[in-house]
């Protein structure tokens, strides 16, 4: 017997459907690292799939001997065994003749150049170590690093990962006040920054936001700067050095110091919403072994790949696939330092085609961005040398999706859809390429070994057709080992909500065909009548339409419905905003997905109110919406486009 009307409503409705596959090329499977038969090796035997990997890619000072300890929710992997991470992503590489292998090509944004080989690596890394030494850094000291993106960057990570001292990179972009926060939660002894940095044809300062800072970090005993600019800045006496001199007249000669599997690399700290920061523990084994080799699967990577990971390092993204992933691989890196659009938007398409770029890894913020600006530039240039694209950060838009497939990667490179958190430390829900047939919009299944799920609130799984709560159900090897400092809140955040499970936070989805799409953060679900509505479905909708380049959507108190979609629509560069046109695209959302999801209200934007690692923040637009007073608004990239909105939000449509 069944009766529809005592089953309790799904988690999050399922509502898109998107029918558009895209099989491997048979000439990309025939050369493909990936293949199906490591999903059924990793299934029959997981520890034993990591602990083979583990053998085969690092190089052991000391062998380990227990590949696991889970003591849920805390992991240790690949104890007894000592290693060196600044060894396995430089010297290794040297001693097996490839010191003029090119590690990162680098793009300054007024458009200065560096190459460093790995053997510059291995040197400067040396050289930089041991200035940190002089300073009294030893193994197990933190060091924070606050730069824009120039080499000494990865120079500065990887000389801490050299001795053994983890470091706690700070986006360059974030406040002072940010800055000080990290380094007390962590207890800093050393500071690595700049003079500053270009951005979108600035100059950036940043060494006054340091010296803000420092005036409020009792642990920091020392500063290194980097002169990036080349103007005078204030030095502090008996604290601050610069870099050229510290550093240059330093020995390159630095052995690196063998660790044990679970030292503690390094520190990331995420901003949550509401709490204070929270210091993500990633340590050394286990996690070079998860973020080298789905770098290596995920991205099909050759020796002599050009590869390109258009994001900061700052965020983790930069960690696992510009620094330790790569260098890890012996892979080719860019490495830019400025904004996509300066001088003009097809800044990464002029360097796509100088160096020849064949694997490129960006966010889906920048793919509309460009869907926006029109075909045009990247048209003007010489793309054919693409051969795996890359997606990451948020849900990936069908229409976004397809546009990046035909536009930049030729209707020919497969895209791969990479869903993964800083906690997570490495990709785990991803197509592999030559091996799944993909579909726009889905990161389609877990990595070989990783068992994720979609459950109810209950923590069932949910059925085919079916959404609800993303989780991890076992561990992996780059995991999070914590939260620094703050056992109970690890515990509270991640594995309270599903007991035994790994709770991400994110609302997803499988398909028919067992395929798994994300449907953003569940704080962001809408309540309409009833339904729970993920925002990422609304939006694709709307991305769906010709005009749109990039939408928004967020829940409305409603006296009726309980909540009403509110959309904020960012047009293409060549269409204008009208109320016929609103009304358009209300009725395109009822007719791609149904009359449930049609928005109430819509209202153009010029601009999206964004993380400065690209993610649409609604709970500003939710305030917006609402008409209240804006909450927290740190994270906030660019705070005038809350003001260009509310401007603009006499217009909104209902
Ligand atoms: C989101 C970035 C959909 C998700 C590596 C996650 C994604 C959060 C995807 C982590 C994707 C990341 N599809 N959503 N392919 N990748 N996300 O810590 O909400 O900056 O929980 O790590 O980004 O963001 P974080």
């Amino acid at each position: 017997m069944s009766d529809d009307s005592v089953l309790p409503p799904p988690e999050i409705e399922n509502l898109l459907a998107e029918s558009r596959l895209f099989p491997p090329d048979p000439a990309f499977v025939a050369q493909a690292n990936a293949s199906a038969e490591m999903y059924a090796e990793a299934e029959a035997d997981f520890e034993a799939f990591w602990a083979k990997h583990a053998r085969e890619r690092i190089d052991w000072s000391k062998p380990f001997e227990t590949t696991l300890e889970w003591d849920l929710p805390f992991a240790k992997w690949f104890t007894g065994g000592e290693l060196n991470v600044a060894y396995n992503c430089v010297d290794r590489h040297v001693e097996r003749g490839l010191g003029d292998k090119v590690a990162y090509h680098w793009i300054g944004e007024p458009g200065d150049t560096r190459t460093l080989t790995f053997a510059d690596l291995q040197r400067e890394v040396s050289k930089a170590a041991n200035a940190l030494k002089e300073l009294g850094v030893q193994t197990g000291d933190r060091v924070a690093i606050y730069m824009p993106m120039i080499p000494e960057l990865p120079i500065a990570m990887l000389a801490c990962a050299r001795i053994g001292a983890p470091h706690t990179v700070v986006f360059g972009g974030f406040s002072a006040e940010s800055l000080s926060g990290r380094i007390n939660d962590c207890g800093a002894k050393v500071l690595i920054t700049a003079d500053g940095g270009y951005r979108r044809g600035k100059e950036i300062g940043l060494k006054h936001h340091a010296d803000e800072a420092l005036a409020d970090t009792p642990t920091i005993e020392a500063s290194i700067v980097v002169r990036r600019l080349g103007h005078d800045v204030h030095m502090v006496p008996d604290r601050d050095h610069w870099w050229h001199d510290i550093v240059d007249r330093q020995s390159d000669d630095c052995p690196p110091v063998a660790v044990e599997s679970e030292h503690m690399l390094y520190l990331l700290y995420t901003s949550g919403t509401t709490a204070k920061p929270k210091g993500i523990l990633h340590t050394t084994a286990g996690y070079l072994l998860g973020a080298s080799l789905t770098h290596e699967v995920v991205f099909d990577i050759k020796p002599d790949d050009v590869y390109w990971c258009a994001a900061d390092i700052g965020w983790v993204t930069g960690h696992s696939y510009i620094v330790y992933g790569p260098l890890a691989n012996a892979t080719t890196s860019i490495m830019y330092e400025g904004a996509p659009d300066t001088p003009a938007w097809d800044r990464w398409w002029q360097i796509v085609e100088d160096y020849k770029v064949s694997i490129l890894y960006c966010a889906p913020t920048a793919i509309r961005a460009f869907m926006k600006q029109g075909e045009a530039w990247p048209a003007a240039h010489d793309l054919t040398t693409l051969r795996v694209l890359g997606s990451v950060g948020e849900p990936i838009n069908p229409e976004a999706w397809l546009w990046y497939h035909e536009n930049i990667g030729g209707s020919r490179a497969p895209i791969v859809d990479t869903w993964w958190q800083t906690e997570t430390g490495q990709i785990l829900i991803t197509p592999l390429p030559g091996v799944t047939t993909t579909k726009p919009g889905s990161a389609t299944h877990p990595f070989p070994g990783i068992a994720a799920d979609v459950v109810d609130a209950d923590g069932n799984s949910v059925p085919l057709g079916g959404g609800g709560y993303l989780v991890l159900k076992r561990p992996w090897p780059a995991m999070l080992r914590g939260i620094y400092g703050d056992p109970e809140r690890y515990h509270e955040t991640y594995w309270k909500r599903f007991p035994g499970m790994y709770f991400a936070g994110d609302g997803a989805k499988r398909d028919l065909d067992g395929y798994l799409w994300l449907l953003g953060r569940v704080d962001d679900v809408m309540n309409v009548a009833g339904h729970r509505i993920s925002t990422t479905e609304v939006e694709s909708a709307l991305v769906d339409h010709k005009s749109v380049a990039e939408a928004a959507v967020v829940g409305k108190k409603d006296e009726v419905s309980g909540q009403a979609i509110f959309a904020f629509v960012i047009l293409k560069a060549d269409r204008e905003p009208s109320d016929a046109l609103a009304v358009q695209l209300r009725e395109h959302v009822a007719y791609v997905i149904g009359p449930i999801a049609r928005p109430k209200f819509l209202m153009f934007v010029p601009d999206l109110p964004k993380t400065r690692s690209g993610k649409i923040m609604r709970r500003l637009l939710r305030d917006i919406a609402e008409g209240r007073v804006l909450g927290d608004t740190t994270t906030l990239a660019d705070v005038g486009v809350v003001d260009t909105i509310r401007e603009h939000s006499g217009s909104a449509e209902e």
